[in-house]
């Protein structure tokens, strides 16, 4: 049963630093939920509507290096708004089990952990946008952030975020730690670190738990 009503629909959300693997594993995930017979919806943040992926373009565009970073973190959110309306609750109304690439833990980490805005200015944003809205699991794939970073940074071209300093992803990746602490009940830690297929053992006895 999920924190929004009494609907069979779940929100389960994807944290980690660049390079944890995400992308390849919530796919695995994915797979696995749907062959037990759940209907979900694949999602991501900043994005996941029309609107939402126009406003994730200005924030990883490099075409604005210099952006405030309370205009990053109002646009986090109001791209999260959005998103939020139109597709997650929806979905979770209708049964769904919801799979968000990164949700506002990644708030708490980046532009908390990252950049130094205040918890507390967080939390008012997240309320007003959310209410009591959170996920009901949240899987972080954890790993050393300049391990991540080099990982990234092979697969190409770096967006805005990835050309920050190794400090700044540092920060994001205790801040993480914290929340995941904080939060166990809610929390799935998985170590990124370990080759594709010893994450995939780790990720399957995760959800024989959930399932
Ligand atoms: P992605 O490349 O992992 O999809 O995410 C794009 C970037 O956006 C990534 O560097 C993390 C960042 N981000 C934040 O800084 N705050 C947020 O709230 C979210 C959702 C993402």
């Amino acid at each position: 049963m999920n924190t929004l009503n009494d609907s069979n629909g779940l929100f389960i959300t994807f944290e980690g630093v660049e390079g944890a693997g995400k992308t390849t594993n919530i796919e695995y995930i994915a797979e696995k939920i749907k062959a037990s017979g759940h209907e979900i919806l694949l999602t991501r943040e900043p994005g996941g509507t029309e609107l939402s992926e126009a406003i994730r373009e200005l924030l990883i565009s490099k075409e604005y290096p210099e952006m405030h970073i309370t205009t990053e973190l109002l646009l986090m959110f109001a791209a999260r708004s959005e998103h939020l309306n139109k597709k997650i609750i929806p979905a979770i109304n209708e049964g769904k089990w919801v799979l968000c690439d990164r949700f506002t833990d990644a708030t708490f980490a980046y532009q908390g952990g990252g950049r130094g805005i205040p918890e507390t200015t967080i939390s008012t944003l997240e309320t007003l946008v959310q209410g009591t809205l959170k996920p009901d699991y949240t899987f972080l794939f954890d790993l050393n952030a300049e391990v991540g970073l080099a990982r990234a940074k092979n697969r190409g071209e770096t967006d805005r975020f990835e050309q920050q300093h190794i400090d700044f992803f540092n920060r994001v990746r205790a801040k993480y730690l914290v929340m995941a602490e904080t939060e166990k009940h809610r929390y799935r830690i998985v170590n990124a670190e370990h080759d594709l297929s010893t994450v995939q053992i780790q990720i399957s006895q995760l959800l024989t738990e959930i399932l």
